[in-house]
């Protein structure tokens, strides 16, 4: 058994503040504000089964979509956790139409923080993995009254910090502030996330990949080639590729991270932007993946670089492993080409 420090996020959030003397402690009070909201959302849901809380609530989000009670509740307490630290001077979530002010009782502070309160939460009921995903900016609006949506809006290359919450078999915070990635594991027994995955690297080039094939016949023509491409026999470059999908973006990309592979959620003849949202999810996850060694793009460029126009835009999204991600370009570019000739 290989021996790990016992390290605590709480105690890894203080270590690293210390090495910049220069730092307020503002950041490491809103990463341990997070992680809070997490230990509660990941009590609630794993009892999701015992009370009466699962099941639509009848309503409608900002996406037209049915809102689970479990995603109410995640949402509310992000909000409750993040309000009053004096480290925010905005909140966006998936779950909110508008920009969410922090109340005029409580102090400002000089960071914005974007979130998915509950990814994944129509598998709620058939007991699958979901998640929590965050994303946190600087503000860049002129002086220190409230922020703006012009804070909001900003490209995801200028995230500081980005991270998800993984609820599955065990509970995991995997974050990164942009040269690491880590990853802690809750032991509920003492109610602390431990370092499980230090520096996790994901691995150059994968033999899995993941995506909603159900939807085949709306695809670009270069996407249906390269999935023909990665079932085709052929054992030097791993080929065929398995094929997972759980339906979580949170747990197809944790999977994605740790055994390589791709994932992606394009665009289609359908849904030309894709389902994924731009500032809550493809973002956050383009950081964590980028850091780790990854790509991901929208099948033309850097997710990182788009520069995005309104809080819930929708992006097409293929993240992973660098060859893979460089690949699947390369067969939508080819496919575009062919058809201008
Ligand atoms: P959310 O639960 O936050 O609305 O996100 C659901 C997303 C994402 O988690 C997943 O990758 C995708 O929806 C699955 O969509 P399909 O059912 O269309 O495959
Ligand atoms: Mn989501
Ligand atoms: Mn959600």
């Amino acid at each position: 058994m290989t021996k790990m420090r016992f390290m605590t996020l709480e105690r890894y959030i203080t270590e690293q503040e210390r090495k910049f003397p220069e730092a307020t402690g503002e950041l490491s009070r809103l990463l341990s504000d997070l992680a809070i909201a997490a230990k509660v959302i990941s009590r609630e849901v794993n009892k999701a089964g015992l009370v009466d809380i699962i099941g639509f609530t009848g309503e409608t989000n900002v996406h037209g979509e049915r809102v689970q009670k479990l995603d109410e509740y995640a949402h509310e307490m992000l909000f409750k956790a993040m309000d009053h630290g004096g480290h925010l001077c905005i909140m966006a979530s998936e779950e909110e139409e508008d920009i969410i002010h922090i109340p005029p009782q409580h102090n400002l502070g000089k960071y914005v923080l974007l979130f998915d309160p509950l990814d994944g939460s129509s598998n709620i009921d058939a007991n699958v993995s979901i998640g929590t995903i965050f994303s946190v900016y600087k503000r860049i609006s002129p002086g220190d009254g409230p922020g703006t949506i012009e804070d909001c809006l900003q490209p995801g290359y200028k995230q500081i910090i980005a991270g998800y919450v993984i609820y599955g078999s065990s509970t995991m915070f995997v974050y990164s502030a942009g040269t690491k990635v880590h990853g802690f594991t809750l032991d509920p027994s003492i109610g602390e996330f431990l370092l499980s995955h230090p520096d996790i690297k994901i691995p150059k080039k994968g033999k899995i990949y993941s995506i909603n094939e159900g939807n085949y016949k709306y695809w670009h023509p270069g996407l249906k080639k390269y999935i023909k491409y990665l079932q085709d026999i052929d054992p030097d470059t791993s080929r065929p590729y398995s094929s997972r999908y759980i339906g979580s973006m949170v747990a197809d990309v944790h999977r994605t991270l740790l055994y390589g592979g791709i994932f992606m959620y394009p665009a289609d003849v359908r849904n030309k932007k894709g389902k994924l949202r731009l500032m809550y999810e493809c973002n956050p996850m383009a950081f964590i993946v980028e850091t780790a060694g990854g790509k991901a793009s929208n099948g033309k460029m850097r997710i990182l670089e788009v520069q995005p126009e309104a809080l819930h835009e929708r992006c097409p999204i293929f993240i992973g492993s660098e060859d893979d991600v460089l690949m699947v370009e390369k067969f939508m570019a080819e496919a575009e080409k062919g058809k201008m000739m």
